[in-house]
């Protein structure tokens, strides 16, 4: 439920002008595999990491698993004509590897295949774009136990895996993305261990972050070779990161956070190179011998799209002795080399995640990838916020959840008349769903999941988003 003492939102407008956005401009909503399909034990699929992780004592909220989530495996029909409903062009959804290929090496497992035939085949019956992830953080447990994405061979087998769902679902797929957001899989998983698999090693996250990206660039290559026709593209999420005041010392922790946030990923996967300012700050965790000659040029082999998840802005500090508690935030361990750096609470208006919301540092992450990066054409990928929703007399107002997708896409339309190429945006999320470390006490969805009975209920983003989507623009 919105509560009607917060504040406006930053960068809402209460009424602004009539927009339009370009013709053909592709709507979507987005999920992933672990977040809504529960199953976890059916159709041949064997643990991945978040099952193990999800499973572990301690390592999420209230003990919450996938084990059952939204149960969009059997719900699935129901869920596309929920989609067909709100006038979706396009539905972002990620294959479970623990699905389709059990174990992450070997034959294909022709039940888990399947599903996903069938989910794009009514996707595509309702005139809906399938867009493809092939990793949203789910590594198959025994990959993990070989090591995991610190290991290089983690990489082969992606690609691996990545040929057997181009050769499986490429006649009817023409929109893959490689992996979801790979800052969170390498720092969150492997440095903080806030994600699965829950380790803790600076040097480890270094080197899964590069793995991450080597077997991007290897599954691109497979995915071209398999299907040339194919878009293909990666996403990763951005922030912009501001100093917190114009002082020398926070410009340069405003430069170090950029580099492991953004630029890690960034600048290899499409300039073909690591920043050199990163290498440096990075030589106290790693000499970088895990690099190895000619992984640049895989990992920046060309691609046809970019993917973009937004949702806030990094203001940071430099280190101080003396620090304001209740106004900052530490780096946690998923900063290796810059633990030290303060992330400063400016005291605006934030979500339930308690991230500030900034629709204008949307219009610059936009505008810094088209201007710094690329001419391809970008996509936001996932944009959204959790609120607190209460169901009251059947209904869920989420004006707050409502205003933030006003917002960002007012945003959206700024960086699209200052000359970049966004093509489409994705709502996170189509529905509740498994939040991650946090379970099911955040809800992003625009449906509302009771999870007692799996009823699903649009809120009044859904219905506001569909109004959208039919206009192709927002009404002023
Ligand atoms: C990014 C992730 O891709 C998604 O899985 C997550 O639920 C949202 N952000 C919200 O945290």
């Amino acid at each position: 439920m919105s509560n009607p003492a917060s504040p406006p939102a930053v960068g809402v407008l209460d009424e602004g002008p009539e927009l339009t956005f370009p013709p053909g401009f592709l709507w979507g909503a987005a999920t992933a595999a672990y977040q809504i399909e529960g199953a976890a034990t059916e159709g041949g699929r064997t643990p991945s990491i978040w099952d193990t992780f999800s499973h572990t004592e301690g390592r999420t909220v209230a003990g919450h698993t996938g084990d059952v989530a939204c149960d969009h495996y059997h719900r699935m029909s129901d869920d596309v004509r929920l989609m067909a409903d709100l006038g979706l062009k396009s539905y972002r959804f990620s294959v479970s590897w623990s699905r389709v290929q059990p174990g992450g090496t070997g034959p294909a497992n022709p039940e888990g295949l399947d599903f996903y035939r069938r989910l794009v085949d009514e996707l595509l019956a309702h005139d809906i774009v399938p867009w493809l992830t092939l990793y949203h953080w789910d590594l198959p447990q025994p990959l993990e136990d070989a090591g995991g994405w610190p290991a290089r061979d983690t990489a082969g087998r992606f690609a691996d895996y990545a040929q057997l769902v181009a050769d499986a679902l490429g006649d009817r797929v023409q929109h893959f993305t490689t992996f979801n957001e790979p800052w969170c899989s390498a720092f969150l998983g492997y440095g903080s261990g806030v994600h699965a698999p829950g380790r803790s090693d600076r040097a480890d996250a270094v080197r899964a972050g590069h793995h991450l990206m080597l077997g991007h660039g290897l599954a691109v290559q497979a995915l071209r070779a398999a299907r040339p026709q194919a878009q293909l593209g990666i996403t990763v999420n951005l922030y912009p990161v501001t100093p917190s005041t114009d002082s020398p010392e926070d410009a340069e922790a405003a430069r170090r956070i950029d580099g492991l946030a953004n630029r890690f990923f960034l600048d290899p996967v499409l300039r073909g190179a690591y920043p050199a300012d990163l290498q440096a700050d990075l030589r106290q965790v790693t000499d970088f011998g895990h690099v190895r000659d000619g992984d640049l040029a895989v990992i920046s082999t060309p691609l046809d799209m970019v993917g973009i998840n937004y949702y806030s802005r990094y203001v940071v500090a430099a280190p101080a002795e003396r620090q304001e508690q209740e106004r900052y935030w530490r780096a946690p361990t998923c900063w290796p080399g810059s633990e030290d750096v303060r992330f400063v609470k400016r005291g605006v208006p934030v979500t339930d995640m308690d991230w500030e919301i900034d629709a204008p540092g949307l219009v610059e992450t936009l505008e810094r990838v088209h201007r710094d990066y690329t001419d391809l054409p970008l996509y936001v990928t996932e944009n959204g916020s959790a609120f607190v929703d209460a169901v009251i007399d059947g209904r869920v107002d989420d004006s707050d959840r409502l205003a933030y997708f006003d917002a960002h896409l007012r945003a959206a339309h700024a960086a699209i008349s200052a000359g970049v190429p966004l093509k489409g945006y994705f709502a996170w999320s189509l529905l509740d769903n498994f939040e991650w470390a946090w379970g099911y006490t955040k809800r992003f969805g625009m449906v509302y999941v009771d999870y007692d009975s799996q009823a699903r209920i649009p809120k009044s983003s859904a219905s506001w988003y569909a109004e959208v989507i039919r206009r192709n623009g927002l009404a002023a």
